[in-house]
């Protein structure tokens, strides 16, 4: 007997190199954007935000702070791996980063499940992950049609999970393709989770 596998879901997982060297200057700055960022604020409270993101407010981090520009150039050569691995091909094309925002998740704080539409990679930065912070679940893009699929075993293979968890040390950088849905339950921790978030487009 033989059972191949077939269509695979990848999740990218790397670290920065140099995280440790970077995370002071990247808690300093995200801190001084949050303060000037008076409508990212106002989105957050209108949103229901615990914490602060730069999601809707801010377009032009790399060039607001060096750390951020350093920190894209670390992420290109990431995404070119992954890409890489997961045998696109570009032609003449080349993957860009066309958006990367600040989520700073105070106790509480929760981002329900999503996709991130018009990008081809998406991923997180983790900078800052206290005890106790939330984990990353990512869902199985197949499970809407799994009508009348049976459950798994409580043991089961990963990869036979409907959701699975990532607890992310701080340092780390996950990438997984736009389409695959994923949420970050509620925030535990009293500290703050702090993370960069990315998409990547095809250009
Ligand atoms: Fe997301």
């Amino acid at each position: 007997m033989k059972i191949d596998t077939l269509f695979p879901t990848r999740l990218y997982r790397g670290s920065l190199i140099g995280a440790r060297r970077l995370k002071p200057e990247l808690m300093k700055t995200w801190l001084a954007i949050a303060r000037e960022d008076i409508a990212g604020q106002r989105w957050c409270d209108e949103h229901g935000y615990l914490g602060y993101t730069s999601y809707a407010s801010l377009d032009d981090l790399p060039s607001r702070a060096n750390v951020f520009a350093e920190l894209v150039r670390h992420l290109d050569t990431h995404a070119r791996a992954f890409a890489q691995a997961l045998e696109w091909d570009l032609q003449a094309k080349t993957l860009v980063l066309d958006s990367l925002w600040i989520n700073v998740m105070a106790q509480g704080s929760v981002h329900t499940g999503h996709i991130h539409p018009h990008s081809a990679i998406s991923g997180t930065y983790y900078v800052a992950v206290p005890h106790g912070a939330s984990a990353i679940r990512f869902e199985d893009p197949r499970l809407a049609m799994m009508m009348a699929a049976p459950a798994r075993r409580p043991a089961v293979r990963r990869e036979n999970l409907s959701f699975v968890t990532i607890e992310p040390m701080p340092g780390a950088i996950l990438m997984w393709e736009s389409w695959l849905r994923h949420e970050v339950p509620a925030n535990r921790a009293r500290g703050h989770r702090v993370s960069l978030s990315f998409n990547y487009t095809v250009r």
